[in-house]
């Protein structure tokens, strides 16, 4: 199994519609029992509460499931529970390092823009200070494709 973790830093906006519509992406190619997803935050305010509106009215035009997503914080353990670990922006990384120290690890770190090729942002904006869950949708969604592309092809999923 493949497990992939999205990360940002309240786990309500941008991680959680990341793992909504990777979900959706994994059902519709058949590859639930190849690749597992989940999201955390960086950041411990919202634990335990389901997307922001902004994120499941986005969702919920797009006829994206969010059933079941609660917002939790990443934690040590995440490192040897993921293969992935796909932070929205630079700052979810330096905090990641931050919350990990340890430099042996095995697990892939990186910023879900760094999927895209000629990707219109490198860090994915936080729509809970824009308040543009459209464009956080076009950027996620274009990211979550890619990111899926490469893990298929780098396991042979294909
Ligand atoms: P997210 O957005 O990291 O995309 O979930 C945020 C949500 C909440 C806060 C910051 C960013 N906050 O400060 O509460």
């Amino acid at each position: 199994m493949i497990r992939v973790l999205f990360v940002c830093l309240g786990n309500i906006c941008r991680s959680p519609m990341a793992e909504a519509i990777f979900r959706d992406l994994i059902i519709k190619e058949n590859l639930v029992d190849k690749i597992s997803v989940d999201s955390g935050g960086t950041g411990d305010w919202h634990i335990g509460k389901g997307p922001h509106k902004g994120t499941s009215q986005v969702l919920e035009l797009k006829g994206i499931s969010f059933e079941g997503i609660i917002a939790r914080q990443v934690n040590e353990k995440d490192w040897d529970d993921f293969d992935y670990i796909i932070a929205m922006d630079e700052q979810n990384v330096a905090d990641l390092h931050s919350i990990r120290k340890a430099q042996d690890d095995q697990v892939v770190i990186a910023r879900l823009m760094d999927f895209v090729e000629q990707p219109k942002e490198e860090n994915v904006p936080d729509p809970y200070y824009t308040g543009n869950f459209d464009y956080t949708y076009q950027l996620v969604s274009e990211g979550c494709t890619q990111l899926l592309n490469y893990i298929k092809e780098k396991h042979s999923l294909t």
